[in-house]
Order: structure tokens, then sequence, then C-alpha cells
């Protein structure tokens, strides 16, 4: 198995204060490892060390300890970094540069000739949502939704292999979000791989295929998304949703169905069972007794509540 990032034992010690006298860890000991070709999200609350981890695999700070590669190479090495893209927390750019000469700017420093780099900015451009009429304004008088696309717009101007987003949903409206969201799914429909921190836990359950969850600079859990989000770990629970019939007629009815346990809704109940073979016990109950049968699927905890779990 070939993995297209792999962090080992990184640690990172940020040197704070007069004389840079005292040590704050933001990274601890993490390792991780991506697979190509899928939506990686990268989670943790504030101050978990997501921007850390990301700007080490950028080599724009240093590690105190461990490394990582990408593509197989080393985050040292100069060559890998012209193959994978890269969008800041905040994107910051020269002010007085307008989208289309930032687009040319990056293009140049990847060695792209000149029609490359007007076919690929207006390409971007385009893509990213960004009104060609905006294209020639300095990219001071841009929202800060605007300066996300352009950025999103930035970090894809090599066609890389893989691309690292530092929250690239911050800053923008529902329908930007969406439209962004539609763009990040592309990419992996065209085989690249996107590794995105986010906040957003609703963009992690309609873009993320894995995830790791970072806590105090330590991962706390990785792992396919819906693994994660099954609950009770091996003991899978199954919910049965059933209308027209009252939880308390239920509730005597399955007396004998040893794992179930009966939720009241309006209109009907609820009732969660362990056993697939007790799914057939309250199905034949059910139809008798003048129920009707909804759905069956298993219980999944929310995001929110895995990510409220481990992050503490
Ligand atoms: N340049 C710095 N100097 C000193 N401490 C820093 C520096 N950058 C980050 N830190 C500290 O390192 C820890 C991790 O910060 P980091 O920015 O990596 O977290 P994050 O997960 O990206 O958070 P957020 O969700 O708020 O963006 C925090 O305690 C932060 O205060
Ligand atoms: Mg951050």
């Amino acid at each position: 198995m070939s993995y297209i990032v792999e962090i080992e034992n990184l640690t990172k010690d940020y040197e704070v204060g007069f004389w840079k006298k005292k040590k704050v860890r933001a990274l601890d000991g993490l390792n991780l490892k991506v697979e190509s070709n899928q939506i990686f999200g990268f989670l943790g609350g504030n101050g978990a060390g997501k921007t850390t981890t990301i700007k080490i695999l950028m080599s724009l700070i240093f590690p105190t300890e461990g490394g990582a590669k990408i593509l197989g190479e080393d985050i040292t090495d100069v060559k890998m970094h012209a193959s994978i893209g890269y969008c800041p927390e905040n994107p910051y750019f020269y002010d007085y540069l307008t989208a289309r000469e930032l687009m040319n700017y990056f293009g140049e420093l990847f060695g792209l000739d000149s029609a490359e780099r007007k076919r690929r900015t207006e390409e971007l451009l385009t893509k990213v949502g960004l009104d060609e009429k905006d294209w020639n304004k300095q990219l001071r008088k841009f929202s800060k939704g605007m300066q996300q696309r352009v950025g999103l717009a930035q970090s894809l101007i090599n066609d890389p292999k893989i691309v690292f987003l530092d929250e690239p949903m911050s800053g923008l409206d529902p329908i930007g979000r969406r439209e962004i969201r539609e763009l990040i799914a592309e990419l992996r429909e065209q085989g690249k791989t996107v590794f995105m921190s986010t906040h957003i836990l609703s963009d992690i359950e309609a873009l993320c295929d894995n995830v790791a969850i970072l806590r105090k600079g330590k991962l706390a859990a990785t792992g396919k998304l819906d693994d994660l989000l099954t609950r009770g770990g091996e003991r899978q629970i199954f919910e049965i949703n059933v209308k027209g019939v009252s939880k308390e007629r239920l509730q005597t009815l399955i007396a004998d169905v040893p794992t179930a346990e009966i939720y009241a809704k309006p209109n009907g109940a609820n009732i969660h069972v362990q056993d697939e073979s007790d799914i057939e016990a309250v199905l034949r109950i059910i139809k008798p007794s003048g129920g009707k049968l909804v759905s069956i699927q298993p219980v999944k905890q929310s995001l929110e509540e895995l990510f409220a779990k481990e992050t503490g």
C-alpha cells in the first residue's frame, strides 16, 4: 500500500515569550497516513494543530521532531512541491495585484509558458465562480469569499496531484460553500487528492471519505467517516422506524425481544435492536398491531457528537 501523505512522529514546539524561553507544544508525536484519490478531512478544535501540520507539510516551518513524506518524497524535497497545491487559512496576497496578475505570478513560479498561464487562469477563475468583470480588479477590493475563491484557484494553477486546503470554506456564504464543495468533489473525480481542514461539519459529512481528528496536537481518531460514526463500536444498533402504533402498545407487544428499546415519536415510534434476528422478530409483531414499517437503518452518531467526544 502506498500513501500520498505519510506523517511520522511529527512534533512541533513553538518558542514564545521574551528570549523565546517558553515552549508551546503544538504537535505531539503525530502519525498519519493518507491514501490517494480521496477527500481527506483534517479536523480538530481551535488550536488543535491543523494549520501547524499543514505548514510543516508545505515546508513553511520546520518540525522539532519527526518528519513527513508527500508523494513518496521527503517534505524537504523541492521538486516534489511543484506537484502539490496549497491554499492557506487566510489567503493573503499582494493587495495591489489583480486576480489575473496573481494567477499569472504563480503560473510563472511553476514555470508555465504564457499561453498556458492565460488558459489556466481563465479556466480556474471561471471554475471557482469569480465573475469575469472582477478578474482585473485589485485583490484589496475583494470580499473574504472572493479572496477565498482566488486562493483556491491559485492552489490549482500547477494542476497538482494533491492539494492542501486550510479551511477552504471560511468566509463563504451558503451558496458559495455549495459551489466550492462541488468544485472539491470534482477534483476527486479528476483523480486528485484533497487534504482539507475545516470546522464545518456538514461539509465534512458531504465530502470526506476519511478523516483524522486532532486533539491538542495528538491524533484522537482516524478512519473512514462511516465507520467512525457507527455507534457502539463492534455492537451495531439498528433503528426500526414505525408509524401508526404507539410506544405504549409496542412495549407490551415486544416485551420478549431482549435487546429492543422503544422511543416515542409523533404518530409512531423508533425501536432500537442489536441483533439482525431481533429485527425480524419486531417486524413480525408490527403488522398485526396495525403499525407500518417506515425504515430500518443502522444507527449512526452524528458527526457533531463524534467531534465533541474526540475533541473533549
Ligand atoms: N507562530 C506561533 N507561535 C506560537 N504559538 C503558535 C504559533 N502558531 C500556532 N501556535 C500555537 O500552536 C497551537 C496549534 O495552533 P494551530 O494554528 O496549528 O491550530 P489549528 O488547529 O489550525 O487551529 P484553528 O482551528 O484555530 O485554525 C495553538 O496552541 C497555537 O496557539
Ligand atoms: Mg488553523
